[in-house]
């Protein structure tokens, strides 16, 4: 399966964006709703229809879509295998509480069927609200009513969401101000970011020895400060944090740590899961098998808001209304989330991400060998980021020339977003159905930007 018949024909651009249903638009929405808008702020974008990697706006122009909702779309874009599932449950029922459904049940047993690890066949599933940042506060709830404590050891370049709980374990500063104390006691260790971290080390084993030690020393010093934790979370690749991949088998080396240290391991798959990085979930690049692993995004097949997490047997300690909430039985989103895993083993999309996925790394490691202020090309599969620096001495970060390709990109019908602390990097996170062509001419366009950014913005 090509996937070619999935998408609108992309780019084609009628009018420069924003058009002028767009500006109305966004006027409207700046009058009406608050401040914290923030997306049509670096991009004028009123979308009106998606399909697959392709999205329409109200003026009638056509993009590639690079972004995928931040990861809610991997499966694409009002996908009709998917659709068609959710549709049908629409219509006869829609939310039901924790009362068993024949939607519910079916998309539990494909979610054991995908589980990492020891997981695999071998494990529960809770739904609670419907955000990533719900799924993150059960996991910390289920570890703390599991180890009788409280603490919670997360990562530098972490983010887990907004709620209070998740925000306490997000480390970007933009975030968390004007908001602590955040409550939760959270402790921060160095994640073995490769192109910047406090050892100043680019040798994946060394930093990987090097961070899993300073964890170590958190958890098991006795002068270190730091309480025994309920619970230890990780991203197995950094999303937000600018697409961070830890050197190889540093996973599970926190796994033994925290296994050894009877904390409960949480894996945050909720950005890189449900087949982005190649696998159906990151943690599987190092073999671990988390204790528990929060979902959501995909997990709702086209964009239907659900979460969950999935976690060992032994771990099943709650009692009754233990954790509860009024939208943890999205039946439509579960009938879709259920498709989805079937469209995806169906149509062998895995393989489809690891083979585009490894060209499109492979050109933009090309287009960083040309370029003078690309300092850093990494990913798996389509979760890849491109590190923009002033000098690739000094690494001093680039947000500018991100701003300017970002909008450079949009212009031309491409739409990608950023990451990363600095907000120097960009993320290229398209629908895993893209084809090759669109991916091929999306790239194209992003090079030629980035080269003109250069020569306009360099000195
Ligand atoms: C890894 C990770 N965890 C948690 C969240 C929070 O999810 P939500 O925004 O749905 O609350 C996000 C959101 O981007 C995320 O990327």
């Amino acid at each position: 399966m090509t996937f070619d018949s999935l998408h609108f024909k992309a780019p084609k651009m009628v009018v420069e964006p924003p058009g002028p249903k767009a500006k109305r638009i966004i006027k409207m929405q700046a009058e009406t709703e608050g401040n914290a808008i923030y997306y049509p702020k670096v991009l004028p974008f009123v979308p009106q229809t998606g399909f697959g990697a392709t999205i329409k706006d109200v003026d009638g122009n056509t993009y590639i879509d690079f972004s995928a909702g931040v990861s809610v779309l991997n499966f694409g874009h009002s996908n009709p295998h998917v659709l068609k599932s959710a549709m049908d449950q629409m219509r006869r029922l829609t939310h039901t509480l924790d009362f068993p459904t024949v939607a519910r049940t079916d998309l539990v047993k494909r979610l054991e069927g995908i589980a990492p690890g020891s997981l695999r066949n071998n494990c529960k599933v809770v739904f609670g609200g419907p955000s990533g940042s719900d799924a993150i506060e059960a996991s910390f709830k289920l570890a703390k009513f599991a180890t009788k404590r409280h603490s919670v050891i997360a990562f530098s370049g972490a983010y887990h969401g907004q709620t209070t709980g998740a925000l306490a374990a997000t480390a970007e500063k933009k975030y968390r101000e004007h908001y602590s104390p955040l409550g939760p006691e959270v402790h921060f260790a160095p994640y073995p970011n490769l192109y910047r971290n406090p050892f100043d080390s680019d040798n994946p084993r060394e930093l990987g020895r090097l961070c899993a030690g300073y964890l170590e020393d958190m958890i098991e010093n006795p002068d270190s400060g730091v309480m025994p934790p309920a619970a230890v979370i990780i991203e197995p690749i950094q999303g937000e944090g600018g697409i961070n991949v830890p050197p190889e088998g540093f996973v599970k080396e926190v796994e033994k740590i925290a296994k050894r240290n009877g904390i409960v391991f949480i894996a945050d798959e909720i950005q890189s899961g449900f087949g982005r990085t190649g696998k159906w979930f990151a943690s599987e690049h190092s073999g671990a098998s988390p204790d528990i692993i929060t979902m959501a995004k995909s997990l709702g097949g086209v964009g239907l808001p659900i979460a969950g997490i999935m976690y060992k047997k032994e771990l099943d300690v709650w009692t009754p209304a233990a954790h509860v909430g009024t939208f943890r039985g999205n039946v439509v989103a579960m009938a879709g989330g259920a498709a989805a895993i079937d469209f995806a083993k169906k149509f062998r999309l895995l393989d489809h991400v690891n083979r585009v996925g490894g060209r499109a790394l492979k050109f933009l490691v090309g287009l960083k060998s040309e370029s003078k202020y690309i300092g850093d090309v990494r990913g798996k599969g389509l979760f890849i980021g491109v590190e923009f620096v002033k000098d690739r001495d000094t690494k001093e970060p680039w947000k500018q020339i991100c701003d300017s390709i970002q909008l450079a990109c949009f212009k031309r019908g491409v739409i990608i977003w950023r990451g990363g602390g600095y907000g120097n990097v960009i993320r290229l996170l398209p629908p895993l159905t893209i084809t090759e062509d669109l991916l091929t001419e999306g790239l194209g366009i992003f090079a030629e930007e980035v080269k003109n950014a250069e020569k306009r913005m360099g000195p």
